[in-house]
């Protein structure tokens, strides 16, 4: 069985780790922005005030995705770009950028997919509370009424949020990503008011023409370190409720998973009469974002966290010491269709791929040959899911380009396409021409 009719193969990217420019246009400070010049914060101080320049060069950029062959692209739009502040009138010029990248999409016959939240948010936003205030959530479905009501006649494929979990545990919990906040697991309402966001830019973006509308969460299959320890598989069972169930079970279910074992706050204040037929609101697929299993022990007594996280030293890993697990990404896909079996909507792989520590040799070409091992595995796990009759319909290899990954800055390379940053030169890996071959010519 070859893949489905009209499924989607594309790459992803996102605003702040590729397009630069931060200062142009109108555009206001977002988290990122505060959080990498923030000292300490981001390895070796690199920020992404110029990344990959994608926001000048995007013409070279469409052209190799048009060489490339892929029939969408996932990138987001930067909300300070749209809404400097946060809040009120949009902002012409941050959306006529959004405007002509999407026409130069179509012109080239790949289909826009936009993600309108990853991650950074307007600082001013930030400053009143961010996620933590639940009118984010209502300033969010304006920011996605905004953007629909320009670009929805020409985008095919809409995400609210990407990956909302790292948001709250990195962002808020921990404090290793913007905003830096290290409110443990008194962070659990973001995780209240990004749901609530979601829901009501679900509304937000139908009002406003939006077709395709799902949200797209990270997922990890949850291992018990000794499945024979009960206290291990409590563990692996608080991590799955976290990062597994908190983002699904209420958008699919219409409430959340028992978080009780978490041992956070009472969520119940939280959440308002109606809010929960919100964030329930129908979407028209979910995407899912896949790179790894995580191995849960038993927490240390008294720790903050009911679970220990261990490392998986079995497997090859990647340039993130991330273990290559392909069927990992299997048995996720298959748990979600058991656990949500007739309320799952079709699944979209919004992200997969790896880093490696490419370089360009002598004579131009990047030999990547573990990229290609490592998603020829993964797209192989994703097709036996596929013949299961799981109803996947599109994948996206995380990244287009080497490009500024969060707190390791420019140091992991994730691109089907090198990035030199002294010049900007883009040089296609061997994977790029790999992967061409693969979806211009799909597998019997
Ligand atoms: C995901 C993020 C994406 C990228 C990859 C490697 O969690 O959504 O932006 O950084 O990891």
């Amino acid at each position: 069985m070859g893949f489905p009719e009209g499924f989607r193969w594309g790459v992803a990217t996102a605003a702040y780790q590729v397009e630069g420019a931060v200062h142009e246009d109108g555009r206001g400070p977002s988290t990122w922005d505060v959080f990498a010049h923030t000292p300490g914060r981001v390895r070796d101080g690199h920020t992404g005030d110029v990344a990959c320049d994608h926001y000048h060069r995007w013409p070279e950029d469409v052209a190799l995705m048009k060489e490339l062959g892929v029939n969408s692209y996932r990138f987001s739009l930067a909300w300070p770009r749209v809404q400097p502040s946060g809040s009120g009138a949009a902002n012409p010029r941050g959306l006529d950028f959004y405007d002509r990248l999407v026409d130069a999409l179509l012109a080239a016959g790949i289909e826009p997919a936009v993600t309108l939240y990853h991650w950074d948010l307007p600082q001013p936003l930030e400053d009143a509370g961010g996620w933590m205030n639940r009118d984010t959530a209502y300033r969010f479905a304006e920011y996605a009424y905004r953007a629909a009501d320009r670009l929805a006649d020409r985008v095919g494929m809409w995400i609210t949020l990407n990956e909302p979990v790292v948001v709250t545990a990195y962002g808020y919990a921990f404090g290793v990503y913007a905003p830096g906040r290290t409110l443990m697991l008194d962070a659990l309402p973001t995780a209240h008011h990004q749901l609530l966001g979601h829901g009501l830019a679900v509304t937000a973006l139908r009002g406003g023409g939006a077709r395709r509308v799902g949200l797209t969460n990270h997922y990890s299959p949850a291992w018990p370190a000794d499945p024979e320890s009960a206290a291990d598989r409590d563990a692996a069972l608080a991590f799955d409720a976290f990062m597994n169930r908190m983002f699904t079970d209420p958008v699919l279910t219409g409430a959340y998973p028992d978080l009780t074992a978490l041992g956070g706050p009472d969520l119940a204040p939280y959440v308002h009469d109606l809010d929960m037929s919100v964030i329930a609101s129908p979407i028209d697929f979910l995407g899912v974002n896949y790179y790894q299993p995580t191995r849960l022990q038993a927490p240390p007594a008294g720790g903050p966290l009911p679970f220990d996280m261990v490392d998986i030293t079995e497997y090859p890993v990647t340039g993130m010491g991330w273990p290559i697990v392909p069927d990992a990404f299997l048995s996720l896909l298959r748990t979600l269709r058991a656990r949500y079996s007739n309320g799952l909507p079709p699944l979209y792989v919004t992200e997969n791929g790896c880093s490696f520590p490419d370089e360009v040799a002598p004579d131009g070409t990047v030999d990547d040959t573990a990229r290609i091992e490592f998603l020829d595995a993964h797209i192989a796990a994703m097709r036996t899911a596929i013949d299961d009759g799981i109803d996947i319909r599109g994948y996206y290899a995380w990244s287009l380009l080497d490009n500024f990954e969060w707190a390791e800055g420019y140091h992991p390379r994730f691109g089907l396409v090198h990035v030199d940053y002294e010049t900007q030169k883009r040089t296609p890996k061997r994977s790029y021409a790999w992967y061409r071959d693969l979806i211009t010519v799909p597998p019997k």
